[in-house]
């Protein structure tokens, strides 16, 4: 499987052991940077995987300190469903009910174990469908209502 990965500094070293796990297993790695532990900005590391994602069409994989601020990020780009998981369970659901297309994880929250073990799970598990489909088919109008500059609903 081709994947797409990318963090920050606070995520650069766990970034190369998913890297050398991943690619031990068999997948092509896309590595997005950053590419040493020098400080950079998440967000520009969230742009980079995801347009790998939305070109290529594949799943991402993105890394910072808490991965709450590289999610945050990414979910601004239309396409995006970024899930910021801790646990394996969240991983199975975020791919099986919102269709998640980026995980992103946390260094300094979860370890490396189980780590690996969400991106593992997370990459597959299947989207099931069904009533799911009409909500994943809800967030796209909510990007597109935004982008049209709707004002409808007096919230933006
Ligand atoms: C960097 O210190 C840290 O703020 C960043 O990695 C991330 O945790 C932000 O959400």
């Amino acid at each position: 499987m081709k994947i797409a990965i990318g963090s920050d500094h606070a995520g650069f070293s766990m970034k190369q052991e998913i890297i050398n796990e991943l690619k031990a297993e068999g997948h092509q790695i896309i590595d997005c940077g950053t590419h040493s532990s020098e400080s950079v900005d998440y967000p520009d590391i969230a742009e980079a995987v995801a347009k790998k994602v939305l070109e290529d069409n594949i799943f991402g994989v993105l890394i910072c300190g808490t991965g709450i601020g590289i999610s945050i990020a990414a979910n601004k780009i239309p396409g995006i469903r970024a899930a910021l998981c801790h646990d394996p369970y969240s991983a199975a659901l975020a791919r099986e009910h919102n269709d998640a297309n980026v995980i992103a994880v946390g260094s300094r929250i979860t370890g490396i174990g189980i780590t690996l073990e969400m991106i593992k799970t997370f990459i597959n598990s299947k989207f099931q469908g069904g009533r799911h489909q009409r909500r994943v088919e809800k967030i796209d109008s909510l990007e597109k209502k935004c982008h049209e500059g709707s004002r409808a609903s007096g919230l933006y």
